[in-house]
């Protein structure tokens, strides 16, 4: 009885923290990071080259260690191509490949092409598009990196892929619940 109501209240407490977070604050870049989530399913229609324009953008403006901007953006909305990275990628899906310096030292190119990468999830968001960010598919963007002609020196690091929304497969509440705060933070007063 004693755990089905503990298991009752971790459920209740979990409940309310996704609904806080789904909560308007009043301020338009909080409720867009708190509301944001990453699609998987996306229609056929394209990325619009001013859209990518203003992604790119936003990534460039992302802080770096020492302001090195340790980083390459190779973008690809060649289907064939796209799906070579990502199988599941479709017409209109546009990938990028964010690459960081490799001679880098005393410095973090890895953590800032995260800064960057996650700029450009905002941004996108932010546009109306969907985005979702790719670790595994790294492996397949490294054995094609000829033909995605990325310059020496470079190696690619993470993928972000931009896309319109399949509305009627995802839904804002389709994202990943989080942890709890009080689970992962502690204050020092
Ligand atoms: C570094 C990193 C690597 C990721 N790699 C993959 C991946 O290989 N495949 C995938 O489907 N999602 C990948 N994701 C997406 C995460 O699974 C997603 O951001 C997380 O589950 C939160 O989902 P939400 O934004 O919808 O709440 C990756 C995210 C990050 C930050």
């Amino acid at each position: 009885m004693k755990t089905k109501s503990l298991l009752l209240l971790s459920a209740l407490l979990f409940i309310a923290c996704q609904y806080s977070l789904s909560q308007s604050t009043g301020n338009q870049v909080v409720d867009q990071i708190l509301s944001a989530y990453s699609p998987r399913s996306y229609t056929t229609a394209a990325v619009t080259d001013q859209q990518i324009d203003l992604i790119l953008k936003c990534g460039i403006k992302a802080p770096s260690a020492r302001n090195n901007q340790p980083w390459h953006f190779t973008v690809v909305n060649n289907e064939a191509i796209m799906k070579e990275i990502i199988p599941a990628a479709v017409a209109g899906n546009v990938l990028f490949v964010i690459s960081g310096k490799e001679s880098e030292t005393g410095t973090t190119p890895d953590f800032d092409c995260g800064l960057t990468t996650e700029n450009m999830f905002l941004g996108a968001t932010a546009l109306g598009l969907g985005a979702r960010i790719y670790g595994s598919p790294v492996a397949a963007a490294i054995k094609i990196r000829e033909k995605l002609q990325i310059p020496a020196g470079f190696k690619p690091v993470i993928i972000l892929r931009v896309g319109n929304i399949e509305k009627t497969a995802d839904a804002a509440s389709g994202a990943s619940p989080r942890k709890a705060a009080d689970e992962i933070v502690n204050y020092v007063k």
